[in-house]
């Protein structure tokens, strides 16, 4: 079955070809030169490029797999969560595209194609613990063995990648942040600053970065003269370290045996080695996406759409795009 994903929930234009689940084209149309100047995502700004991008974007992911339009045997794009203006011009484009082949359509969860990146390249056995940190969210999944999802935790206020670029934008380090703090962090002193590890009472698996990123402009007014190297390392390691143990709380309680990390702050070093030691000391196993495929892409779309359509399943066209859209209920840890 050859199945063809649209991504656009953010600031990335995606579109990718996947033929039984394995990937044939993934092409990104990124829009950092745009929204760097101003430190974070302009969301009117974002859909009108998404318009500029969607067609040549489509055209280029068939090009590349060697794919007609009439190969298509379905359409998957993302409806949510995201900027509405953003997602509705993926999935309109998914949507006018379904209907003029005759293909079927099925809408996507945004969060459910960031922990399915994982099955593109290595298969993981459900149940599973997923940590979804990116720059919309950070939160902890439990993946049951029937293919439905619950949430354990999530941040109360910023996520962990916003958490990054906020903090980037604050010390002059550029869009997006989080790759820009960990380059200037390398080397640096991770106790240069004393930073706090948030915890939200009575939550024990939610997480909170708002008062870390006050935290860090209130040191950094105080301290004007520590490296920005030791700065960026102290605020990373907090942020892993707030990250890491959430997630061995989450392990703790749900006695999950293999973990999921993936999102765009996946892509970070520091993170991974921590998850990978943070797994080796809980006896589970850590599944993290390749770097290209920890941020936005439509291949991750494209794979959780197909494992619907090849069972046949498809939306109406009639569906729409929505803001927020969660994963599935939010359940004690214990209930797991
Ligand atoms: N090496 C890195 N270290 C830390 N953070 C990173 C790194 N690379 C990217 N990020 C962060 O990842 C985020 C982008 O990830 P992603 O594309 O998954 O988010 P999004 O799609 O905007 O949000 P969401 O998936 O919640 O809608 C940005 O906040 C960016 O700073
Ligand atoms: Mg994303």
């Amino acid at each position: 079955m050859i199945v063809l994903g649209v991504e656009s929930s953010c600031d990335d234009t995606g579109a990718a070809v996947l033929r039984d689940g394995r990937e044939l084209s993934n092409v990104v149309a990124s829009q950092e030169a745009v929204h760097g100047p101003f430190g974070g995502v302009v969301p009117e700004l974002a859909a009108r490029n998404h318009i500029l991008h969607v067609v040549p974007v489509i055209e280029r992911a068939l090009a590349d797999a060697g794919v007609e339009l009439g190969d298509i045997d379905g359409i998957a794009a993302t409806r949510g969560p995201g900027l509405v203006g953003c997602l509705l011009v993926g999935l309109c484009a998914a949507k006018g595209l379904a209907r003029r082949l005759g293909v079927p359509f099925v809408g996507v969860n945004h969060i459910e194609g960031h922990l399915l990146s994982i099955a593109l390249d290595s298969e993981v056995e459900r149940p599973f613990l997923g940590l979804v940190v990116s720059g919309g969210h950070s939160a902890l999944y439990w993946a049951r063995a029937d293919g439905s999802y619950a949430v354990l935790g999530q941040t109360r206020d910023d996520a962990a990648g916003e958490a990054f670029d906020k903090a980037a934008k604050l010390l002059g380090l550029g869009y997006p942040g989080g790759r820009a703090i960990e380059e200037v962090a390398r080397g640096g002193d991770v106790h240069a600053l004393k930073l706090p590890r948030p915890r939200v009472k009575g939550a024990a698996l939610d997480l909170s970065f708002s008062g870390l990123k006050t935290a860090l402009w209130q040191a950094v007014e105080a301290a004007p003269e520590l490296p920005l190297r030791d700065v960026a390392a102290s605020f990373q390691h907090a942020i892993v370290e707030t990250l890491v143990d959430a997630a061995r709380r989450a392990i703790q309680v749900t006695g999950a045996r293999r973990i999921v990390v993936t999102g765009g702050v996946s892509a970070n070093g520091a993170l991974r080695d921590a998850m990978s030691r943070l797994a080796e000391d809980e006896g589970a196993t850590l599944h993290v996406p390749p770097l290209r495929r920890c941020t936005d892409n439509a291949a991750m779309i494209a794979y959780a759409g197909w494992l619907r359509l090849a069972r046949g399943e498809s939306d109406p066209l009639s569906l729409n795009a929505v803001a927020e859209l969660p994963l599935g209920p939010r359940i004690a840890a214990g209930e797991a």
